[in-house]
């Protein structure tokens, strides 16, 4: 049965109505229309579907909307926008840290979580916070040096 929930999303106040037990992943995606975090493996396995809930790493696919009303929720699109990038965003495109990118908006959430908890990671800081996020194309050399640069740590390159 459903019900009406509010959620905090990205700042704003989102009434939803559906059953407590649908996994927040399904209402971002289908009744918010926020597309970044991707449907992967759906069990909590790949990392595709991550966001920040309190400013912590929870997979949306594996959590359901009952256990984040009142939370604040931020997915890639409360991180910054076209016009006004993030410095991990930008840091992404400086490093060319994608290929298809599907795997990347729940990278750039892992990241954004550990950069929260940790401002200046080690590099084996990082490898460890994106360990769980599974990337088919093999682009995690470049996502470390993507936080590496988002986070002052690394000589720009050309
Ligand atoms: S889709 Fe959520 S962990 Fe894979
Ligand atoms: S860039 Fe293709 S899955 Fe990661």
């Amino acid at each position: 049965m459903s019900s009406t929930l509010t959620l905090q999303v990205n700042g704003q106040a989102q009434q939803v109505s559906a059953p407590p037990n649908t996994p927040l992943l399904y209402v971002l995606r289908n009744d918010l229309q926020l597309k970044a975090a991707k449907f992967g493996c759906g069990l909590g396995q790949c990392g595709a579907c991550s966001v920040l809930v309190e400013g912590r790493r929870t997979l949306s696919c594996d959590t359901p909307l009952w256990a984040c009303e009142g939370k604040a929720i931020t997915t890639l699109e409360g991180m910054g926008n076209p016009d006004k990038l993030s410095a991990l965003q930008q840091a992404f495109i400086d490093e060319q840290a994608a290929q298809c990118g599907y795997c990347v908006p729940g990278i750039l959430v892992s990241a954004q979580a550990l950069i929260n908890r940790t401002p200046k990671p080690t590099e084996a800081e990082i490898i460890q916070a994106l360990n769980e996020n599974l990337c088919r194309c093999g682009t995690h050399t470049r996502f470390v040096r993507a936080v590496l640069r988002a986070t002052g740590q690394s000589q720009v390159t050309a």
